[in-house]
């Protein structure tokens, strides 16, 4: 069992003990119950402690369970919380470092709490597409009061428990402890307080659900609040769900809102936007592991960081380093480089300071760990050493070459190259065991996703240790094997290809990001392509159109450059721009262009619906993910997700082009791909399904 059963004189203590946050699985709440059996049946015992081991009071369920029968499974977290509320002795939740969700609610259910300071507070919920499921909209608002309970409920954030206990009227914690080491002596001092109180005056136990729930502008305020979360969150429907779970508990008798917020609870668990969002919870976890890579691979020492390059990548990538504490050596060829990189770097915090994000003082602090130079000999130190130069190989050869000489043994070499051939990369070295990608993307302080590149050659405590770094700097990080584009930017090739096609055949570039917008992604392929520069595809074409010559092309975005539109950067691009502005305004220019090349070719514009376009760039992104899974580029299929998630802007609540795929089914996937090869103005080649989508699709089997 995972929970503890001591005695302190008259005092019973139940102590969670399910690391790393005291989840409460089947076991932990089998031992909770066990626990209060057991105190109730000891005639010595005149109150119960409950309360958490090791860095939390609870977490609340235990991902563990997540989706499997066990959840459900007697007793549930339900029962458990009806059980607190039941026993004969009075029971005091004790509080610390971490109580949310299912371990908020379960502290609910006590008579009374006592909290550490410092303790993170939250019903977090919300951000699996669910309210809270075990009464949390029923008693939370009891004792903060509606307006704070749905805050919290509606933002899923948590709140230290010494701002909560400072609210005047609150009923959540009936003491603060003086601090977390005090909290134990302190929690069984209240108990016995407690026991000592009932037995002199025979009151029965206070509960949450006893307790008034009232807003003083009744339904108003509740209609005020809906508004405002629809508009927030318009994409979700647990949260306005929260509303009306929390309207319920002021309309409602306590029992019947229990079973109001129960069905609202299981409704939601099967949306698209639930599912979703419980898969990229379990995506995100499963991406830092690596299936030949195990857990505990001793991980290399990280204390001083070199860049290599100080231009837009460089100077991003030096930002995360800064940010965590790590100091930074950056490299260049000329101090005039380095003055513009430290530049853009003051820049970028400067602003951030005018916001008021970033107080002057961590300013500073983050500035004192940054130090440059033009010699290679000032790296020899370095742990990690982050390549960021010109995006040619034999710069990259020139630069490797020279680390290999200076860098200390065991240091890893990374690359930051978004098409170059790492395997290659490394070989420029005697230690290609050393030699990792590491793909940041643009602007690098900003973006969430890190591409980890496995070389053939990478070893393990290598990719241990940048995922670990990784994490320090707060990303995203998803393994990827070495091909062109690695996993993203392969993917967007074809996606682009498509948003081309589309095109010739009579959609025009507002039209079809328009369609992919109100599909949920931040920006359309054009837009998109206006901010990154229209001249990089440019180049990728350039190349394949010799690598590759009978892989089939739309033109019309060779036409676009040709005209020197390479987008924001030249004030012009699939979109007009007005200097200064980024609003993508539809070009009739363009337009023109557009239907000139579709006369030339002899194609008569059809009308294409928002579906199919849809439909079209989407599924082209899911077949090229089912090779790149095949070929083991991609180790899973939810790592796929979470490049996109992360780093591309699919929509979160559709949980990335392949869960989106699953839940669609992968049959239908594979149905639209056979109409869409039929269109003589496609690609049918191109539509041809990938083996493994192939196979799932016979199977009748998904890709997660
Ligand atoms: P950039 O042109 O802004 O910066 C490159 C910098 O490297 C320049 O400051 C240059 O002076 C310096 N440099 C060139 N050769 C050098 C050498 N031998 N030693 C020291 N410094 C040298 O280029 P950017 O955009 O920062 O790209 C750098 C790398 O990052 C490229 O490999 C690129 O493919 C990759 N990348 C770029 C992304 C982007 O969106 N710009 C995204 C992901 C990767």
């Amino acid at each position: 069992m995972t929970a503890e059963y001591k005695v302190h004189g008259d005092i019973a203590v139940i102590t969670l003990n399910n690391p790393p946050v005291n989840g409460l699985g089947l076991a932990t709440r089998q031992g909770i119950v066990a626990g209060l059996e057991q105190a109730n049946a000891d005639a010595a015992v005149k109150a119960i402690v409950l309360t958490g081991a090791g860095k939390a009071f609870s977490g609340g369920a235990d991902i563990k369970e997540f989706g499997s029968p066990k959840a459900l499974q007697e007793p549930n977290l339900l029962s458990v919380i009806g059980a607190v509320e039941k026993s004969a002795k009075p029971v005091v939740a004790a509080v610390h470092s971490v109580a949310m969700g299912g371990g908020l609610e379960l502290a609910l259910g006590a008579h009374y709490r006592i909290a550490a300071p410092g303790t993170q507070v939250a019903l977090p919920e919300v951000k699996l597409g669910l309210i809270p499921g075990a009464g949390g909209t029923q008693r939370l608002p009891r004792v903060l009061g509606v307006e704070t309970a749905l805050n919290l409920i509606v933002s899923g954030e948590p709140v230290k428990s010494e701002l909560l206990a400072s609210l005047p009227g609150q009923k959540l914690f009936d003491k603060l402890a003086a601090s977390a080491e005090s909290l134990p002596e302190e929690a069984l001092a209240l108990a016995r307080e407690v026991a000592a109180k009932h037995a002199a005056d025979g009151s029965a136990f206070p509960l949450v659900r006893n307790l008034p729930c009232k807003h003083p502008l009744g339904d108003a305020y509740f209609q005020f609040a809906r508004n405002m979360v629809k508009g927030m969150a318009k994409n979700y429907p647990a949260p306005g769900k929260c509303v009306d779970a929390v309207q319920a508990a002021t309309q409602k008798k306590f029992d019947d809102g229990m079973v109001f917020e129960r069905d609202l609870f299981i409704n939601l668990m099967w949306t698209p936007e639930c599912r979703a969002l419980r898969h990229l919870f379990v995506a995100e976890r499963a991406a830092s592991k690596i299936p030949d890579v195990a857990d505990d691979t001793p991980k290399r020492d990280i204390r001083q960081v070199g860049v290599i390059g100080a231009g837009t990548m460089g100077g991003g990538i030096t930002m995360n380093f800064l940010n965590a504490g790590i100091p930074v050596k950056m490299l260049e060829m000329k101090q005039e480089a380095l003055d513009r990189g430290i530049a853009t770097i003051r820049k970028n915090y400067e602003a951030q300071v005018k916001k008021g994000k970033l107080k002057q003082d961590k300013y500073e602090q983050r500035m004192s760990l940054l130090s440059t130079t033009l010699s290679y000999d000032d790296l020899k130190d370095a742990d990690l050493i982050i390549e960021a130069v010109f995006e040619e190989m034999d710069v990259k050869e020139a630069v490797f070459k020279q680390l290999d000489a200076v860098a200390k043994p065991g240091a890893i070499l990374a690359s930051n190259t978004s098409t170059l051939d790492v395997d290659k990369i490394a070989s420029f070295t005697q230690r290609p065991q050393d030699v990792v990608g590491m793909h940041f993307f643009s602007p690098a302080n900003v973006m969430k996703l890190l591409e980890v590149v496995r070389g053939k050659a990478t070893a393990k405590d290598v990719l241990a240790t940048v995922m670990a770094v990784a994490k320090k700097i707060k990303k995203t990080a998803v393994v990827s094997g070495v091909c062109d584009g690695f996993i993203g930017n392969r993917m967007i090739e074809q996606y682009s290809r498509q948003a081309g096609f589309l095109l010739e055949e009579g959609a025009t570039p507002a039209q079809v990001d328009k369609a992919v917008e109100k599909f949920g992604f931040a920006m359309g392929p054009f837009r998109m392509g206006d901010l990154a520069g229209n001249d990089i595809g440019w180049a990728i074409r350039k190349r394949r159109y010799t690598e590759k010559p009978d892989l089939k092309y739309s033109k019309t975005a060779d036409l676009l450059c040709e005209l020197g539109r390479y987008g924001q950067k030249t004030g012009a691009g699939w979109y007009d721009y007005v200097p200064g502005k980024r609003d993508a305004i539809p070009s009739q220019l363009v337009v023109d262009m557009i239907e000139k090349h579709r006369k030339d070719l002899g194609i008569t514009p059809r009308k294409i619906s928002d579906e199919e376009i849809v439909q079209r760039l989407v599924f082209s992104l899911v077949n090229e993910a089912a090779h790149i899974l095949e070929e083991g580029i991609a180790s899973k299929a939810s790592d796929i997700d979470m490049v996109y998630l992360t780093g591309y802007g699919f929509p979160i609540w559709r949980g990335g082009p392949m869960h989106y795929a699953d839940q669609l089914g992968l049959f239908n996937v594979a149905e639209a791909m056979k109409r869409f090869a039929k269109n003589p103005l496609d690609d049918a080649k191109f539509w041809q399904p990938a083996p493994l989508l192939a196979r799932l699709v016979a199977e009748g089997k998904t890709f997660n």
